[in-house]
């Protein structure tokens, strides 16, 4: 089975020691570092802002794959970018013009993704998915780690492969919420490529470990 990458999230890590964890990440054979950018609007809990992602790309010496869980990302991108953004992923419901904030990223040089809640079915991207770099489906609602993946999320996953197989096979396919080695392995058989993993990956005994497991599985 081809090796998936593996993006753990800050967002489960130890806020009084992120130059810490950030350095166990850039140890260990993570591909990317996933941040989670929360509004308090677009879902009901806020993480950190752009001083604390400042902070996290100081250290960082892994790409920063960013997810905005907030209702206006237009007056953002420029932050992201700043902070050392290589993805943005923006949120296809909270979203007017979606092709334009595609373009957006896509002109500053970084990764452009659309990411979809539980409730939004991939059909809904047939017309935007050649210009994507990344889709990432959400396999619980966002706003919170540590929740129990949504099992519905292998037939989105393997709708979305099989979407992506004519019109963008490169398409980063990238899956987040509840991703633990008892899920990772169907999830990659259904087609994803990219997985985000924040509390079974903090909360683990050995972290570095642990991501070379899911990496492995
Ligand atoms: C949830 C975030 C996730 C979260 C995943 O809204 O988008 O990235 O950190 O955490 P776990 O892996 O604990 O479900
Ligand atoms: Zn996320």
């Amino acid at each position: 089975m081809k090796q998936c990458l593996i993006s753990p999230s800050m967002l489960a890590a130890d806020f009084a020691n992120i130059q810490r964890d950030v350095e166990m990440l850039n140890e260990s054979e993570a591909d990317y570092i996933h941040i989670d950018i929360m509004d308090g609007v677009f879902v009901p809990n806020i993480s950190f802002g752009f001083p604390v992602t400042e902070a996290i790309a100081r250290h960082a010496k892994k790409p920063l794959d960013f997810h905005l869980m907030i209702s206006h990302v237009d007056p953002y991108l420029e932050a992201c970018k700043n902070s050392g953004a290589k993805i943005i992923t923006v949120h296809y419901e909270g979203a007017v013009h979606l092709h334009r904030t595609i373009a957006t990223i896509k002109s500053m040089g970084i990764k452009a993704g659309v990411a979809l809640n539980p409730h939004t079915p991939v059909s809904v991207l047939g017309d935007l998915l050649a210009d994507l770099d990344l889709v990432l489906i959400m396999s619980v609602n966002p706003g919170f780690g540590g929740q129990k993946f949504i099992p519905h999320t292998f037939a989105k996953v393997e709708q979305l492969a099989s979407m992506a197989a004519n019109i963008n096979p490169d398409l980063l396919i990238e899956v987040d919420g509840g991703v633990t080695s008892e899920n990772a392995a169907a999830l990659i058989q259904k087609g994803a490529n990219m997985l985000v993993a924040g509390s079974f990956v903090f909360q683990s005994a050995d972290p570095k470990q642990t991501i070379i497991s899911l990496k492995n599985v």
